[in-house]
């Protein structure tokens, strides 16, 4: 079945008991025993709900992988990934990563004897030398949030499986639309399913998959007994937005790239980062690995425009936390998704202060320029009060 295809009509039949087009939402909690400790398929909806169960299902078909996890964020299914390693060992992480990510590692894992540390994952041979002998994990982003780096996931894996480690990827910016980790040889994909999956700002939500049955049983127990479920009605949101993933992310790339040659030329754009133009240096391995550069930009502001001017006159555009919608959202990285970086953190891994990131939408690309446009005008020298 084609990709497009499979997005639509998903795994299997949604309703075998009534032959509903729309996949079923299955409030229940409980399942009546048939007799006394026996249940059909379902036993209490914290282990496995219908509704989920289909998504889940969708997850691995979608990311090409044997076990799918659907959880209630994003951050219970990095949680979920990284629970997989024990005390005592270390994890290497891109070096801009999602400040959540970095927050989980800090926070709490720390406390339990797992240490990390930053590299440089887009170059192999530093990897490599980053490598020691308690390093059981390589956690990459690619493209990375807010910088777009791009690491090559085949010879990441191939590295740390000669290391004896495995590749947790993050694939929130492309979405399996684009690219498919488990495919390239990574161990475990997670994902944002609060962003391009479900795409309408309505839904938190997180997905991993799998292919390992060792790896899968401790991703499964983690969903099971921390908890972090997707609920059946967010469930059925990203089985809906699933089925528009292909239509919208093509129409969002599309207008990212037209952005993209908009601020490629605009003074007030000092660095653009987009791995879509062919002067990006991961344009070649994006390329490569995945089938398109997706929508997510972020440019450093020229020195003479006033940062926070330009996002106060942003109109149309939402300023606003989150990506992957059908709106058009612009954030401050330096304060929001990586405020869990500490200022010497942001500097080393090139986070600016004048860092702007933008999540291209499906709106007009004219109205977005133009909303852009007008912000730059209005941010420049002695132009805002
Ligand atoms: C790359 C990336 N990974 C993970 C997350 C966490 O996802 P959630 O907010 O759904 O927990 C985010 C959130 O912005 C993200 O950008």
């Amino acid at each position: 079945m084609n990709f497009q295809t499979l997005l639509v009509h998903g795994y299997g039949e949604a309703d075998p008991s009534y032959n509903a087009v729309s996949l079923p939402i299955y409030l229940t909690t409980t399942y009546r025993q048939q007799k006394f400790c026996e249940h059909e398929k379902f036993t209490y909806s914290r282990g496995a709900n219908p509704t989920r169960q289909y998504l889940e299902s969708l997850i691995a078909q979608m990311e090409g992988g044997k076990f799918g996890f659907a959880f209630s964020s994003g951050m219970a299914a990095s949680a979920a990934a990284l629970a997989a390693l024990h005390t005592g060992d270390r994890v290497l992480v891109t070096k801009n990563i999602y400040g959540g990510t970095l927050g989980l590692l800090t926070n709490f894992y720390s406390d339990f004897g797992l240490s990390y540390g930053f590299a440089d994952t887009g170059n192999i041979e530093k990897l490599e030398e980053a490598f020691d002998e308690k390093t059981k994990a390589v956690f990459i982003e690619t493209p990375s949030n807010p910088l777009l780096d791009v690491t090559d996931i085949e010879a990441v894996s191939a590295l740390a499986h000669k290391h004896g480690a495995i590749t947790i990827v993050d694939n929130t910016f492309l979405s399996p639309y684009l690219q498919r980790p488990l495919e390239l040889g990574a161990d475990i994909v997670v994902e944002s399913a609060t962003k391009f999956l479900s795409g309408h700002s309505d839904v938190i939500a997180g997905i991993a998959a799998v292919n390992d049955e060792k790896l899968a049983g401790k991703v499964g127990a983690f969903q099971r007994l921390a908890g972090g479920i997707a609920q059946p009605f967010d469930s059925y949101l990203i089985v809906r937005g699933i089925k528009t993933l292909g239509v919208r992310i093509d129409r969002q790339t599309e207008n990212a790239g037209k952005i993209a040659v908009f601020l490629s030329k605009e003074p007030a754009v000092q660095k653009l980062y987009y791995p879509g133009l062919p002067d990006h240096p991961g344009y070649a391995v994006n390329r490569r690995q995945s089938k398109g550069p997706g929508s997510m930009l972020s440019f450093d502001l020229s020195p003479g425009y006033d940062t926070a001017a330009f996002f106060d006159s942003l109109e149309l555009l939402a300023v606003g936390a989150s990506l992957g919608s059908v709106e058009t959202l612009v954030q401050h990285p330096a304060t929001g998704s990586h405020s869990n970086f500490t200022p010497e953190q942001r500097r080393e891994a090139g986070i600016g202060d004048r860092l702007v990131r933008i999540s291209a939408g499906i709106e007009d690309s004219g109205d977005i320029i133009e909303d852009l446009r007008r912000a730059f005008a209005q941010s420049k020298g002695d132009n805002h009060a």
